[in-house]
């Protein structure tokens, strides 16, 4: 027998469905709330308020799971391969070899900016936020694939995806070489994905760049686990912004502006400037604990705490161990991942942090990760874009396709002054 939820307002008494899902997480249905009652929920982070059905990917925030398509994350560390990844997520399967094998030789064919659009780098300021130069140019990358502003058949929306997905890491790379007045280096059509992005970021003229393999999977890894998050702020402006029918470039260059924020993909810059002080010693790890638990103090201590983990972010697991492998094969060590391991010790014995299940999240040790190939803070959060990319895609198609999906608009709940008139400058 379906559950149902009785409502009682004054002398009514209204029965509202009550869904249930895959895992057995249950929702009350309020679609018909307005209708029969004239009443609206209030929910204003939307922490109690399922936005739409998907088949994406499945949290359990107090088990710390996270599976794309029903497959666990942890089962994609030994092989990494990020395209693999991206392709389930959108077309809701694992790809056959030939399926995987035509949608990297797109992903390769797509990999070039327009000159056009690579000249505009030149008009930039040199310390542009290239989170900045990122929302833009996928915002100005529609100019130049105007066939795509309506998507008439599955095939260009494949095409579409392909184009986004690989010259996001082109745009990346020229806005790294762009601030620091080296020369562009061009798509390596013989590289795969995570390489040919190293490539582009590294390469000089005269001496190659040599990608060693544990830090091409490294790299497969870090986009991989932050391909796709149910969802999370950046996910639901792509679809918000979906929902009006803009188109999937505009939709994306929105999702990239939401995850710059220091709350979301902004995260893992502020870890790293963090404990670069703690290392510099301009702070010490028990004052970051101090100054977090300190409510008339706006400092968090960023890559802890989660809307949905009550428990350690899988994610933030894998990383952690990672760390160890790639700095076992780069032969060297990173102080900050000490001290982070040394801050995470002190948080998780205090009961401030265990009290409110604040746990490490994606973003306190992806940033060591990143710093251990030599990518820039300043390019963190892009390297957080191009690993949710895909699930940004995957979500918009998903609403996309779906019949019942409609614009979004909340309602709210008025609170300003009652009718009053206009006053004449002269009154006033
Ligand atoms: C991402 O949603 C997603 O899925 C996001 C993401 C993804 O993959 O897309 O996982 C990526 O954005 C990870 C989160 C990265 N952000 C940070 O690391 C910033 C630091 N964390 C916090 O700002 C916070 O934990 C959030 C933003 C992540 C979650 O915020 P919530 O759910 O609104 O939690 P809250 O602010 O209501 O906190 C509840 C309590 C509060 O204290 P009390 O009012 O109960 O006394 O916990 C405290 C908060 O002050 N708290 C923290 C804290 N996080 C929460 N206190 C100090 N430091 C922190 N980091």
């Amino acid at each position: 027998m379906a559950d149902k939820a009785i409502l009682i307002i004054g002398d009514q008494r209204i029965e509202l469905p009550v869904l249930v899902g895959t895992e057995g997480e249950r929702a009350v249905d309020i679609t018909t709330l307005r209708e029969q009652t004239g009443l609206v929920t209030y929910d204003p982070s939307f922490g109690n308020t399922a936005a739409c059905k998907s088949d994406i990917t499945f949290i359990d925030g107090e088990k710390g799971i996270l599976r794309y398509r029903g497959i666990p994350i942890e089962q994609f560390t030994e092989k990494p391969n990020f395209v693999e990844v991206a392709w389930l997520l959108i077309f809701g399967r694992l790809p056959k070899k030939d399926e995987l094998d035509l949608f990297s030789q797109r992903l390769t064919e797509n990999e070039l900016l327009h000159e056009g659009l690579r000249h505009q780098y030149s008009h930039i300021p040199v310390d542009a936020p290239p989170m900045a130069i990122l929302s833009a140019t996928l915002n100005n990358l529609a100019c130049f694939h105007q066939q795509f502003f309506k998507l008439v058949d599955d095939e260009s929306f494949v095409e579409v995806a392909a184009r986004l997905i690989s010259k996001v890491r082109t745009i990346a790379a020229f806005s790294h070489r762009r601030s620091n007045g080296l020369p562009f280096n061009y798509p390596d059509p013989n590289l795969r994905y995570c390489a040919n992005f190293l490539h582009m970021m590294f390469s000089i003229p005269y001496k190659q760049y040599i990608i060693t393999p544990e830090i091409e999977d490294a790299l497969n890894l870090i986009f991989i686990l932050h391909a796709d998050h149910e969802q999370n702020c950046s996910t639901s402006t792509v679809r918000t912004v979906g929902s009006a029918r803009a188109n999937l470039f505009a939709s994306c260059a929105a999702g990239v502006s939401a995850l710059w924020g220091p709350l979301h993909g902004g995260a893992n810059v502020e870890v790293i400037e963090m404990l670069e002080r703690i290392h510099h010693g301009g702070l010490a790890p028990e004052d970051c604990l101090r100054m977090a638990k300190d409510k008339s103090n706006p400092f968090r201590l960023f890559g802890f705490g989660h809307r949905v983990y009550k428990n350690y972010d899988p994610r933030a697991k894998i990383l952690r161990e990672s760390c160890d492998r790639v700095f076992a094969t780069l032969r060297r060590q990173d102080p900050l991942l000490d001290i982070a391991r040394k801050l995470e010790e002190l948080a998780l014995a205090d009961s401030y942090f265990v009290d409110r299940k604040l746990y490490p999240n994606v973003d306190f040790y992806s940033g060591i990760l990143l710093r251990a190939m030599g990518i820039p803070t300043n390019v963190f959060t892009v390297c957080f874009a191009i690993g949710r990319l895909p699930g940004w895609i995957a979500q918009w198609k998903e609403q996309h396709e779906d019949p019942t999906s409609r614009i979004t608009r909340p309602r709210q709940v008025y609170t300003g002054p009652p009718q009053t008139d206009y006053v004449p400058m002269d009154q006033r």
